[in-house]
């Protein structure tokens, strides 16, 4: 997530995807957070060496901007998600923004395991606690593919099934965060486009990993809208 307020943070972020593309993101990002905010383009080359990369082929791959699409395309759903800075933790689709305490993290997370399934962090619980809310309009939503959509600080992904039922679950996938609205439909559940993980929408519960769940939510449509039943 470079954010625009620091002016070397994207040419590190395309820095790290080069370094991903020869297998060392981590060890690269490692590098990076240690020389913060030392970022110039020769100091970029420098810790890839150090690294063991080589250091012509790691040059071009940062001046030809090779990965700036990608990283675009992170700010992107970054900000669709309703991320503006950092940090930005998204826990079972509940946003929480700036730097908290562990016990902050602590009390979200016993909440979820309180409140769902034994074996898994858990989504929210389903039960009442809000009306359904508008997220989006039925025109135009295209069956079996997802939207992301927003609303009351959760990140939610909307799909539409064949037989015109809609289903609404967290927009992150729990396997490594991959993007769910970018997955798609096979019967009632969603696969995720990172690594093919699927997740029944009626349970949330991963068909793949037992102890991975995303939450759901019940969804309905009034008036020509979709809404959600949000915790
Ligand atoms: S990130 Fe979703 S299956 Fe791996």
């Amino acid at each position: 997530m470079p954010l625009s307020s620091h002016r070397q943070a994207r040419p590190a972020a395309e820095a790290a995807r080069c370094a991903a593309a020869e297998g060392r993101y981590w060890a690269y990002h490692d590098r990076l957070f240690a020389e913060q905010p030392r970022f110039a383009e020769d100091r970029l080359i420098a810790y890839a060496v150090d690294l063991g990369l080589d250091r012509d082929a790691f040059a071009r791959c940062l001046a030809e901007r090779r990965f700036a699409r990608d990283v675009e395309a992170d700010v992107r759903q970054a900000r669709a998600l309703g991320v503006r800075g950092t940090p930005t933790f998204i826990i079972n689709g509940r946003v929480l923004v700036g730097a908290h305490p562990v016990e902050t993290f602590r009390t979200i997370i016993e909440e979820f395991l309180r409140d769902q399934h034994v074996g898994a962090i858990p989504g929210p619980p389903l039960e009442d606690t809000l009306p359904f809310v508008k997220v989006m309009e039925v025109d135009g939503v295209v069956v079996g593919q997802g939207t992301l959509v927003e609303s009351q600080g959760v990140a939610l992904a909307v799909f539409k099934g064949g037989d015109g039922r809609f289903f609404a679950c967290g927009a992150i996938c729990p396997h490594e965060d991959g993007p769910l609205a970018e997955g798609w439909l096979e019967g009632d559940a969603v696969v995720c486009p990172w690594h093919g993980f699927d997740f029944d929408l009626q349970t949330g519960r991963c068909r793949v990993a037992e102890a991975l769940s995303i939450p759901v939510y019940p969804t309905r449509v009034t008036e020509g809208a979709v809404e959600v039943d949000l915790p």
